[in-house]
């Protein structure tokens, strides 16, 4: 009997992780045999556990905090979004015995805002709260959307400029600190800091978000995160974690890895109502 394949994530914490919930639930929906498990991983050991996971028969690999830009130096080939985001969240074995790095997190940002949420992007004000990898993964599919404007503020403005360099050819950005927002309207802001991690939330003006505006937050925890109750307390239009980009990205990995794309409504249902009965 041959045995199932097998995937893992691999990160730091990763106790908390949906993955192999997720990829269990796209193996049954498409009839694919295989195993997906979650691994702490510490950065010090990466390389080691990768080699070892391949070498043992492992397929394929999502890396999740803080391992997506060793992920990207490990590599020995990069989709050319991966390549632009400096960042890995997916390795697939190849016939040759080479790794293959992808980053399907800013598809899977865009696919949830625009597909499951129903967001247009075309003309909008997009603010951007941190300057990280987390960022760096979805800006140029956000550019790609036709903004009118994207603003990355970041504690650190230096890395929120470093960041308008790198991308500035792909549509107007701009960089800058907290202190630099008031005054200014969004029609939707993604928290991409890790502050939600810990239960705080960025200096925000009040009057940020625009009338009819949106927030997104990175992050998903069992209950709602600090920056979605934010966006629930200001009125916004919809204000929501990052539970669906996850099993969006997951559905692009899935592709990769099995040539097979899940169908993700069902699974985001499935988790939502989990969460729901959790509580
Ligand atoms: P990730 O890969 O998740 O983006 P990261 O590269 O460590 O993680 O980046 C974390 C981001 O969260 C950074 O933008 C960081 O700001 P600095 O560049 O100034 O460090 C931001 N961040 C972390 N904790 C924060 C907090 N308490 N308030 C505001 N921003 C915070």
């Amino acid at each position: 009997m041959t045995q199932p394949d097998r995937y893992a994530v691999f990160g730091h914490p990763i106790e908390h992780s949906q993955s192999p919930r997720i990829h269990a639930l796209f193996a049954a929906q498409t009839g694919q045999d295989l195993i997906y498990t979650a691994e702490d991983v510490p950065p010090d050991r990466f390389e080691s556990c990768v080699r070892a996971f391949f070498d043992g028969g492992g397929r394929g690999l999502n890396c999740t905090i803080p391992l997506k830009e060793m992920a990207w130096l490990l590599a020995d080939n990069r989709s050319a979004r991966a390549k632009r985001a400096r960042a890995v969240n997916t390795l697939l074995l190849r016939g040759d015995g080479s790794i293959f790095g992808d980053n399907t997190d800013g598809i899977g940002l865009l696919r949830d805002l625009r597909d499951n949420l129903g967001l247009n992007l075309a003309g909008t004000k997009i603010l951007i709260l941190g300057a990280g990898g987390a960022t760096r993964g979805i800006l140029a599919p956000l550019l790609a959307e036709r903004p009118d404007r994207l603003v990355i503020a970041n504690r650190t403005v230096a890395t929120a400029e470093t960041l308008t360099v790198e991308f500035g050819d792909l549509g107007p950005v701009e960089g800058c600190g907290f202190a630099a927002l008031a005054g200014r309207r969004f029609d939707l802001i993604i928290n991409a800091t890790a502050a939600s991690l810990s239960g705080e939330l960025p200096p925000l003006p009040a009057d940020i978000l625009a009338p009819g505006g949106s927030c997104y937050d990175l992050a998903y925890a069992a209950e709602p995160t600090p920056f979605v109750r934010w966006g629930q307390e200001k009125q916004a239009v919809v204000s929501a974690d990052g539970i669906g980009m996850l099993v969006e990205q997951a559905a692009e990995a899935f592709l990769l890895w099995r040539g097979v794309r899940p169908q993700t409504r069902p699974v985001i249902e499935t988790l939502e109502a989990e969460r729901r009965t959790a509580k």
